[in-house]
């Protein structure tokens, strides 16, 4: 059984097709920590095999109380994974605390096979970068690594540049999504890939389609413009798993 928790829905980046509508604060209504760790006790009740919990979000960084969550719920036996955005808060400290707490996989969400596309496609620039070193930390901490892609007419068309990408990191799963019109995409049609439909990432094709829409927020929390933890490279890993559990919603 795999357990996908959204832990909040604070988020800082502001992705067009977003399916949490992320918001700068979590809900009020969110989880506190006492109540987290009461779902974890009642997810580990269903026994054995032990459920599969993928803490996500919004931005699963944006809970102080991550750690304890990840601890509390690999104390129990139950496959602890995360799910984050990559925004500032995910350092390489970040990667080995949320490891040793006992979150054995990691996945990262990559949109395209340049910037261009990929920035475009969260709104922010860097994060590109940000993400491809992020993800190398996680693999040379030997930590399992899932890569999402969002399909859309914009992406598909660049899904054969990233299986070197995805080869070179040693994904153990790269997992395709499509669009679900729910959340800020809510009135997006389901399926992006056909020409006439509207698309939810703000490309020129569809501009005139969102100048008709309310703009989402801007993110004014998230800037690599130092550059994305320059000098902090991990190395490149040799070895292949052919593990493939899903570990991102
Ligand atoms: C909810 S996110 C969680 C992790 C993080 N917030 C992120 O976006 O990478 C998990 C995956 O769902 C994708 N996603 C978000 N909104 C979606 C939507 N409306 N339809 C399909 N996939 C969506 C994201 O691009 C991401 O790859
Ligand atoms: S990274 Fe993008 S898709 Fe994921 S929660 Fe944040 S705004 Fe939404």
């Amino acid at each position: 059984m795999i357990v996908i928790w959204e832990v909040t829905r604070a988020c800082a980046l502001v992705c067009r097709h977003c399916r949490a509508d992320s918001q700068p604060v979590g809900h009020p209504d969110q989880l506190t920590t006492e109540e987290g760790k009461a779902l974890l006790d009642d997810v580990a009740a269903f026994g054995r095999p032990q459920p599969i919990v993928i803490l996500t979000g919004g931005d699963a960084f944006e809970r102080p109380d991550l750690h304890e969550l990840i601890s509390h719920g690999a104390g129990l036996g139950l496959h602890m994974a995360l799910s984050p955005s990559v925004t500032p808060k995910l350092t390489h400290d970040a990667v080995r605390q949320m490891h040793a707490a006992g979150a054995n996989s990691m996945s990262l969400s990559l949109d395209g096979a340049v910037a261009a596309t990929h920035d475009g496609f969260r709104g922010v620039p860097g994060v590109f970068e940000a993400t491809l070193e992020a993800a190398r930390w996680i693999r040379a901490d030997q930590i399992r690594l899932q890569v999402n892609t969002t399909v859309t007419r914009h992406t598909v068309v660049e899904l054969p540049a990233m299986l070197p990408i995805m080869l070179d990191l040693d994904v153990s799963l790269w997992s395709l999504f499509f669009l679900v019109p729910t959340g800020a995409a809510s009135s997006c049609r389901p399926s992006t890939l056909r020409r006439s439909r509207t698309s939810c990432t703000g490309w020129p094709t569809s501009r005139a389609r969102w100048r008709s829409r309310p703009p989402r927020r801007r993110s004014t929390a998230v800037s690599w413009s130092s550059g994305p933890a320059a000098g902090r490279r991990g190395s490149t890993p040799t070895t292949r798993s052919t593990a493939a559990t899903p570990t991102g919603g």
